[in-house]
């Protein structure tokens, strides 16, 4: 059993609190105001969960030092835009290494802070809580569920391994089914701007258009919000993920979604303004809205959805022709990144008309690659540096055969795998003859060709195809050729060789 103090009574914190004393914990809830602490501790009841009784085990409080005092766990729970007023007030009362769990889902607009960095950032100003543990709990799960113990899945998220486990453990109960996840940041930039999503789902079912729309905003909105993501450095499969597409599709699709009603009072005709005060409660989708620009802005992300609905919040344009804007944009493709499947990939690869086309600058190389050694690993380094993306073109053992009239220690296959393994490649395919390298330049439409400066002059006649020609110095003194030719000196001396040197390719001007 832990001690839990939720801070902030709110549907969300109350719906936890319950489900957290009804697990066994002891659990305190505070609220600011006075007048819910009175109602909540008579009635046993949240207003906006009428069918879900408050266990009498919970204490609520109106005093924050008590709500902080001795609790395994610290659950922020208050609107977005109270996290810092909040955590500032808390900060007296938690102690260094407290560990602090923030269920709320928001952006900081003036600092682009997602709502754990903003609880890090107020609680350390002290210089005396450096030691906290700051993580956050997200996924698809309505506040009105959860109070009804439907069975729901939620993220819990921190750096800490162990933390996010601890927590894993306090929330995990026959209902809740709680998975860990260290990509904090990946994990509360899809809880903010998914409620943006929500908007844009709620505003096309006001104007009546029908599930079609709602899966192209779905599908199309987490695009987005992975592209962003990506370029955030966020990890790609958080947002397939429970905290992504779980609980994008859970908001944008429910009934319970304030976002989503919101979005439908505007489409129906309702200005912003009327349409949250028709809601009732906080809309964080409009909240999220300064800060997505903004992150847009500064990662130079393409977010055609998430524009449209700050343009229609901000009154710019009606939803209707918002919907047409989206509709008529230039054509695109749906693969643009690199895929595994290397024959898919050379195929999306060739299919790109124009260098720029995915913002990408592709770079080539050329080479044997036999008995990979750390001469090779630095050219890879910094041909992968030229550019976004590197392309390796292995000699395949019929062209050093019957061109280079050359055998290597390792096969072609073995070759490309170990090539393939280096975190700077993102593909490898064979060269089977001399005229390849022309061709492929425009094939793979290629920005910039690079070789070591032992060929240096050697591929100048490329530029003619329109690429720049780089030659990267050499590291000095290792050699595949030298590799094999010191082990075989080494086995000579030893009087054991068994390697047949004719077959061993020896020359380093190759
Ligand atoms: N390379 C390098 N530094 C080294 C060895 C190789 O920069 N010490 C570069 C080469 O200039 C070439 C690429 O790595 O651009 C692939 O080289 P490859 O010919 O496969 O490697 P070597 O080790 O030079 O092989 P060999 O001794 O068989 O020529």
């Amino acid at each position: 059993m832990s001690s839990i103090g939720v801070l902030g009574a709110g549907t969300w914190g109350t719906a936890l609190a319950r489900m957290l004393c009804n697990s066994g914990h002891d659990v305190m809830v505070w609220s600011i105001i006075e007048e819910e602490v009175k109602v909540l501790s008579s009635e046993r009841r949240h207003k906006n969960l009428p069918n879900s009784e408050i266990p009498e085990g919970i204490v609520f409080t109106n005093d924050l030092s008590e709500a902080c005092r001795n609790r395994d766990i610290l659950v922020f729970a208050v609107p977005s835009v109270y996290v810092r007023s909040t955590a500032a007030s808390a900060r007296p009362f938690i102690p260094d290494g407290q560990i602090i769990v923030d269920v709320a889902k928001g952006i900081e607009p003036d600092t682009l802070f997602t709502l754990s960095e903003v609880i890090r950032d107020e609680v350390r100003r002290d210089g005396k809580h450096d030691g906290i543990k700051v993580a956050a709990l997200s996924g698809p799960t309505h506040a009105e569920e959860v109070a009804l113990d439907l069975p729901s899945t939620i993220v819990s998220a921190c750096e800490d391994i162990s933390v996010a486990e601890l927590i894993q453990d306090a929330f995990t109960n026959s209902c809740m089914r709680v998975y860990t996840n260290t990509d904090v940041r990946g994990v509360e930039l899809c809880g903010a701007l998914k409620n943006i999503i929500a908007l844009a789902s709620g505003i096309s079912a006001g104007l009546g258009y029908g599930d079609n729309t709602k899966a192209a905003l779905i599908t199309r909105g987490l695009a987005e919000i992975e592209r962003l993501g990506t370029a955030m450095g966020c990890a790609e499969q958080t947002f397939s993920g429970l905290a992504g597409i779980g609980d994008l599709i859970v908001t944008a699709t429910s009934r319970h979604s304030r976002n989503n009603r919101c979005g439908y009072l505007i489409g129906q005709g309702y200005s912003p303004e009327d349409a949250v005060r028709q809601v009732g409660m906080v809309v964080e989708g409009i909240n999220a809205l300064p800060a997505a620009m903004r992150l847009a802005e500064k990662y130079s992300v393409d977010m055609p959805i998430i524009r449209v609905v700050d343009d229609i919040v901000k009154g710019n344009i009606n939803a209707s022709d918002a919907v047409a804007l989206l509709m008529g944009r230039e054509k695109k493709a749906e693969l643009l990144k690199p895929v595994c499947n290397s024959d898919l990939e050379k195929t999306v690869l060739r299919n790109f008309t124009a260098r720029g086309d995915q913002g990408m600058k592709r770079v080539i190389t050329y080479g044997t690659f036999d008995l990979l050694h750390y001469g090779h690993i630095n050219l890879l380094r910094r041909a992968k540096a030229l550019g976004d993306y590197l392309i390796v073109v292995i000699s395949s053992d019929e062209f050093n055969w019957n061109e280079k009239h050359k055998k290597c220690y390792f096969s072609y296959e073995q070759r490309k795998a170990l090539v393939e393994a280096v975190r700077y490649v993102d593909l490898v395919i064979p060269e089977e003859s001399w005229s390849q390298k022309r061709s492929d330049m425009h094939e793979y439409h290629i920005d910039t060709f690079v070789m070591g400066d032992d060929w240096k002059g050697k591929f100048d006649f490329l530029k003619e195809e329109g690429v720049e020609v780089v030659y990267l110095p050499r590291t000095p003194e290792i050699s595949s050729s030298q590799i094999k030719k010191d082990l075989y000196d080494a086995n000579a001396v030893d009087g054991e060789s068994k390697v047949n040197h004719d077959e061993i390719d020896t020359d380093p001007g190759k």
